[in-house]
């Protein structure tokens, strides 16, 4: 049987990873500056992850949401102390669209109204009204056009408040900062307002951390720089390391009620080991402040590059901009000097989403090929 040709590929094998790093068949070391898209949080198969998740499949893997499950309560907990959301409520699911999907689908619910606002370049996710509220029409379906949904332009504060006026608007969902967008952030202000506006039309704001949280930016949640406390806050990504595992955090006003949201996977015992693992990790190794610490490093040396137009990011959710399409120049990166980077829709962004764990000597390895190709 072919495997439904969706992805055009890179042609590497990765066989073994360890840290920053993947191996291919022939043994040859690939330095991971993407991390998976964003989803290697704690360094691939770190020892203490490998050993919590081999203990917990060893002695319950899976049961379903009919049972207690005391991890769920565990990881609620250590999501309260990381994010300083006191009182807020856990919904686990399995990945970042169904994620984005729950928070949209339980704002509809609370206030029973139908329309989306999103913003221009925003990604969600490719299920129903995730995708509907993605500012992409190449991956959105006629099915998924049935979903109503306004695109703002990011951070237009005045346009959002004219749509929210008509009272029809059941959620306005962002990310703080944008990923496959090209790493916009708006500011303070547009944040804040918007929280005041949602509060003000009884809408609900949800924050899209699915690549910006879990401490990739060096806050929890990128949100917290603007001071703002979003009623739904949409996790997956970094979350697992790897193992599939997504989440919503839910403000205390609005109200569970059974059989409202429900999935089979979601919550599982090795998914909640696993994320609990990286929770683990990010506390004991500092990685929070290291991704500040390496985000000053890779500024630096990213300001002595003449190409380079601009640098856009923060922690290790960073961008290269440079004057001309750079998929060539990530050709180069991945076959000649074994690095791999991430794109972007801005053709001209060159994308660094390493594990966390990263160090000044990746970034220079980095910095060494990149003078070298300019
Ligand atoms: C901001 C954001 N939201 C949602 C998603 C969708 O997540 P998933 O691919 O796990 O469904 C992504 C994935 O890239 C994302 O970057």
């Amino acid at each position: 049987m072919k495997l439904f040709d969706v992805y055009p590929l890179f042609d590497v094998t990765p066989v073994k990873a360890e840290n920053v790093y993947v191996f291919d068949e022939q043994g040859t070391k690939y330095l991971d500056l993407y991390g998976g898209h964003a989803v290697i949080s704690i360094g691939h198969s770190h020892p203490d992850y490998v050993t919590a998740l081999s203990n917990q499949v060893s002695k319950i893997g899976f049961y379903s949401n009919s049972i207690q499950n005391p991890l769920q309560h565990e990881l609620a907990e250590k999501l309260v102390a990381f994010s300083g959301c006191e009182d807020y409520q856990l919904f686990l699911c399995n990945s970042g669209a169904e994620a984005n999907e729950n928070a949209l689908k339980l704002a509809s619910f609370h206030n029973n109204k139908r329309k989306v606002i999103a913003y221009k370049n925003g990604f969600h996710g490719r299920t129903s009204a995730a995708v509907a509220a993605t500012d992409n029409r190449k991956i959105t379906a006629p099915i998924n056009a049935q979903q109503f949904v306004d695109f703002i332009e990011f951070g237009d504060l005045r346009s959002t408040e004219i749509i929210l006026n008509q009272n029809e608007t059941c959620a306005v969902i962002v990310e703080v900062i944008q990923g496959i967008g090209g790493l916009d952030e708006a500011i303070t202000e547009f944040y804040k307002g918007l929280e005041a506006l949602c509060k003000q039309y009884n809408t609900l704001l949800i924050a899209d951390e699915i690549q910006c949280g879990f401490g990739r930016t060096g806050d929890f949640f990128a949100f917290q720089e603007h001071g703002i406390a979003p009623d739904i806050i949409s996790m997956a990504k970094g979350m697992g390391n790897g193992f599939p595992v997504g989440g919503i955090l839910i403000h205390p006003d609005i109200e569970a009620s059974f059989g409202l949201l429900g999935t089979t996977f979601g919550g599982n015992h090795l998914a909640c080991r696993a994320s609990l693992a990286v929770l683990e990790v990010l506390e004991k190794e500092g990685l929070m402040q290291n991704a500040t610490k390496m985000n000053d490093y890779f500024v630096s040396r990213a300001k002595t590059l003449p190409s380079v137009t601009n640098i856009k990011g923060r922690g290790l959710m960073l961008g290269l901009e440079f004057r001309f399409p750079v998929a060539e120049l990530r050709k180069k990166l991945i076959q000649k000097h074994h690095i791999f980077t991430g794109s972007s829709k801005n053709p001209n962004l060159l994308r660094i989403l390493p594990p966390l764990t990263i160090q000044e000597k990746h970034l220079d390895t980095f910095f060494e090929a990149l003078k070298e190709e300019l």
